[in-house]
């Protein structure tokens, strides 16, 4: 009895601690122009010239995490912080919001989308505000669009994917998450001919879809692609305390920049 009672303290001390923890982050920064490459009308703003936040994503080894907490979003009410995060962390299917809208939950909801499905996933170490401010820092320090640039990969331009693999691995020494777009990947499930089949693929996979990752119906081999993929994000993986790490493998969703025939030759639009 005594030591059952023991157990259940040394559960519950535990408890908190375990779920919550996670073995490293993916800092996903997206391409506008990749992102609504082949449905222009789901960007309802200008596309900014540049890479901007999709999330910051912790996440195990093992398994993605999602949901970990309830910890609400709390709404930014301060223009000065609505100035800074605005600009590195858009929402794009959103038109910009006018003065009277910014402070309105509708206008924050990606933030809140991914403060309640990722962000909490760290809150042990990462309050809301650090991880937003994490997030925005660790985009001023990986200006993915000059490292491309710098080494040739221009915008316009068709590359191979192993090119921009290289691109970033020579900037951090680390292999990074590379995802792209095609309406071909969208064929792969008959069941849902939309985004949901790419969101099974890596980070957004939860334990229950992860089989489905290498399913062979999503490389349609009897289809001629009339496009090749477009680059959608670029992903830097880091541990815990924010040190850049390889990817890992299980996640990486570099499948979704080959096709039928596209030879790893993708669209940098
Ligand atoms: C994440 O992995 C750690 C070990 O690295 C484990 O202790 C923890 O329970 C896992 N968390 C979840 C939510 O699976
Ligand atoms: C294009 O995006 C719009 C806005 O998100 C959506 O309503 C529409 O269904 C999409 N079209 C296709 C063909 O996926
Ligand atoms: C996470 O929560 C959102 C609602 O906030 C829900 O739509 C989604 O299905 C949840 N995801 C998981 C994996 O539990
Ligand atoms: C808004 O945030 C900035 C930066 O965090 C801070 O310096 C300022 O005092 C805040 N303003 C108000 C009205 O809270
Ligand atoms: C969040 O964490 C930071 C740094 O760890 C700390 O300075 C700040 O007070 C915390 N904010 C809240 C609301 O707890
Ligand atoms: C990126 O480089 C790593 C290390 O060489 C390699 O394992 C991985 O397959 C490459 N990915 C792509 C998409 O080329
Ligand atoms: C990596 O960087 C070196 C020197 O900085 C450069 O010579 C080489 O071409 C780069 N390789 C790739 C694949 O970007």
């Amino acid at each position: 009895m005594a030591l059952n009672f023991k157990l259940l303290v040394l559960v519950i001390v535990l408890c908190p601690l375990t779920i919550n923890s996670f073995d490293y982050f993916t800092m996903v920064q997206q391409w506008p122009k990749g992102f609504c490459y082949f449905n222009v009308s789901k960007c309802k703003r200008v596309r900014p010239d540049d890479f901007t936040i999709h999330g910051l994503w912790p996440s195990n080894f093992t398994r993605s995490l999602r949901n970990c907490t309830s910890t609400e979003y709390g709404v930014i009410k301060n223009l000065t912080e609505w100035q800074t995060r605005y600009p590195a962390w858009p929402d794009l299917t959103r038109p910009i919001p006018n003065c009277r809208q910014k402070f309105t939950l509708q206008a924050q909801s990606f933030w809140q989308h991914e403060w309640k499905n990722h962000g909490t996933c760290s809150e042990t170490m990462y309050n809301q505000s650090r991880y937003f401010d994490i997030a925005i820092q660790l985009r001023g320090q990986y200006k993915l669009l000059n490292w491309l640039v710098n080494d040739g990969i221009r915008q316009g331009n068709n590359v191979q994917i192993s090119r921009v693999n290289s691109s970033i691995l020579n900037v951090t020494g680390k292999v990074p998450d590379l995802k792209c777009d095609h309406p071909d990947l969208y064929l792969g499930n008959p069941t849902s001919k939309s985004l949901p089949v790419l969101q099974e693929l890596g980070i957004y996979l939860d334990s229950t879809s992860d089989l489905k990752c290498d399913h062979p119906d999503l490389y349609p081999g009897n289809l001629i692609s009339k496009s090749l993929p477009v680059l959608q994000e670029i992903g830097i993986c880091l541990d815990p305390n924010l040190k850049v790490i390889d990817c890992p493998k299980k996640f990486q969703r570099s499948r979704t920049c080959y096709v039928a025939n596209s030879k790893g030759n993708i669209h940098f639009p």
